[in-house]
């Protein structure tokens, strides 16, 4: 009988495989593909911005989708390998320190975006308190930058934990959205509190 440790294991090196083959850096494109799925979040031509998007296996399925017309910005406290999509454009920024909305804007060009999607998460500890404190400050930091950042009618999909603070989180994107989900993906471990919370069609 396959233990429950197992099968997680099995389920991650499904999608790894999957994601090498499919030339995807990380099996998080599979994350936002099934959200794609299920909510319509993107379409040709957008701009998206995408936080805590290294190595890049989600901005790789954000550009596929927007193709040509549409843009890609890339944020991570990492330094990237060269993206061979052209719509990819990269920056090299700590969400927590720096001031990312100006560098975004200043490629954005006095556009705004469609769609902000953030799978930043800290290098967890091991200790669930701590773990969750450093999640949740990525998440509210992911959610100010989107205020700035994404047009009326826009939508974003947020990491985050399971944890008291985000209810209010959750209250304030119902507020702000006219949809407001949370989404689990079948690429998540089952043993992981790990969901996103998904805003779609902004109000302002
Ligand atoms: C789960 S990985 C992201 C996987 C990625 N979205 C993909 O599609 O391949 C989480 C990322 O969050 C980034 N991160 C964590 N804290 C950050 C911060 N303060 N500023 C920018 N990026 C951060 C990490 O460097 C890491 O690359």
């Amino acid at each position: 009988m396959p233990t429950n440790r197992w099968l997680q294991e099995a389920r991650k090196d499904h999608y790894r495989r999957r994601a090498r083959e499919e030339g995807y850096r990380s099996r998080a494109a599979y994350k936002f593909l099934e959200a794609q799925r299920k909510y319509r979040l993107v379409k040709r031509g957008d701009i998206i911005v995408d936080l805590g998007a290294w190595p890049g296996g989600i901005s790789q399925a954000l550009a596929r989708i927007v193709g040509s017309e549409g843009l890609v910005i890339a944020v991570d406290r990492r330094k990237f390998k060269k993206f061979d999509e052209r719509n990819i454009i990269t920056l090299q920024l700590d969400i927590l320190e720096d001031d990312v909305v100006s560098e975004i804007k200043k490629i954005l060009d006095g556009k705004l975006a469609d769609f902000l999607v953030s799978d930043a998460s800290p290098s967890f500890s091991g200790i669930r308190d701590v773990d969750v404190l450093r999640q949740i400050e990525l998440t509210e930091r992911s959610h100010e930058i989107a205020k700035e950042l994404v047009k009326r009618g826009g939508s974003v999909m947020l990491k985050a934990l399971e944890c008291g603070e985000l209810r209010e989180l959750e209250r304030e994107l119902k507020r702000e959205f006219k949809i407001v989900k949370r989404f689990i993906p079948k690429a998540t471990r089952k043993s992981s509190s790990e969901l996103y919370l998904i805003g779609i069609g902004k109000l302002v």
